[in-house]
């Protein structure tokens, strides 16, 4: 479904340009659960925002079911970001003025022309109710993010970032500030849509949260370095 072929990124810092993707080439099926390992720092978030375009690379190119990302054009490229691909973040990300609900309806209604918004609007709130009633959190609806736990704030951001069916769901560090039971109740929630067919590429440091993949590789020195086969996973016998 995905391939990444040869993708190097440098940031250039005042005259000095540090080289952080130094012909990083991966893949991934349909249905599948990567992980992609690597140290702080080692380019993991970087990798990730070219896989689902939120940047651009220096060289090298995305393919997204047989076509390239890169070489299409813009509007084509922000269709794939907002359509085809859903992002989850370490930190959330949700809009603090709105409620849970509306956090995740927004995506559902970008492009709505004027005309239609209503009838949008109503089909959105119901389809966005039925998504927070599969992450478990019917009962927060009309909370606002500061008035949720950590692991309340993961589950709306993973209800937004599924609202819109993508294809491809890449999360970084999803678990990454949260507690190690809080962190395992997100894993089996991202888990539990893997197993209903959700593609899923995830980056993590951790390698106790890198189990639950079925397969796994790591980011060493710019490259994927490694692919170390899946584990069993006590918790999953
Ligand atoms: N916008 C930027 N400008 C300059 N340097 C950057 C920028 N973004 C990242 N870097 C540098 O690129 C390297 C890789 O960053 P990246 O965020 O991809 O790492 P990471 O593997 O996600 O790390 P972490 O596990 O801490 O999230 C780091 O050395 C970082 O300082
Ligand atoms: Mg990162």
């Amino acid at each position: 479904m995905l391939r990444a072929y040869d993708l190097y990124k440098a940031y250039k810092m005042g005259k000095a340009s540090v080289e952080v993707l130094s012909g990083v080439s991966l893949s991934a099926k349909a249905s599948e659960f990567l992980v992609i390992l690597g140290s702080s720092g080692s380019g993991k978030s970087t990798l990730l925002h070219l896989l689902g375009a939120l940047d651009i690379p220096d060289k090298g190119d995305v393919e997204f079911q047989g076509k390239s990302v890169f070489q299409r054009a813009k509007k084509s490229r922000e269709n794939y970001r907002n359509r085809d691909v859903g992002f989850v973040f370490q930190f959330y990300h949700l809009l603090p003025e709105l409620t849970v609900l509306e956090n995740v309806i927004i995506p559902r209604l970008i492009g709505t022309p004027a005309l239609k918004w209503l009838s949008h609007r109503r089909e959105a709130k119901k389809e966005a109710l039925a998504m927070l009633d599969r992450v478990g959190l019917s009962h927060r609806v009309k909370h606002r993010p500061n008035e949720l736990s950590g692991g309340e704030r993961q589950r709306v951001a993973i209800a937004r970032a599924l609202i819109n069916k993508p294809t491809l769901l890449l999360a970084d560090e999803p678990t990454g500030n949260l507690d190690e039971k809080i962190g395992a109740e997100i894993l089996d929630l991202l888990s539990e849509f893997n197993s209903a067919g959700q593609t899923i590429i995830m980056v993590t440091h951790d390698a106790r949260v890198a189990v639950r993949a079925h397969r796994q590789v790591r980011l060493v020195g710019g490259k994927i370095e490694k692919v170390v086969p899946a584990q069993p996973s006590p918790a999953l016998a």
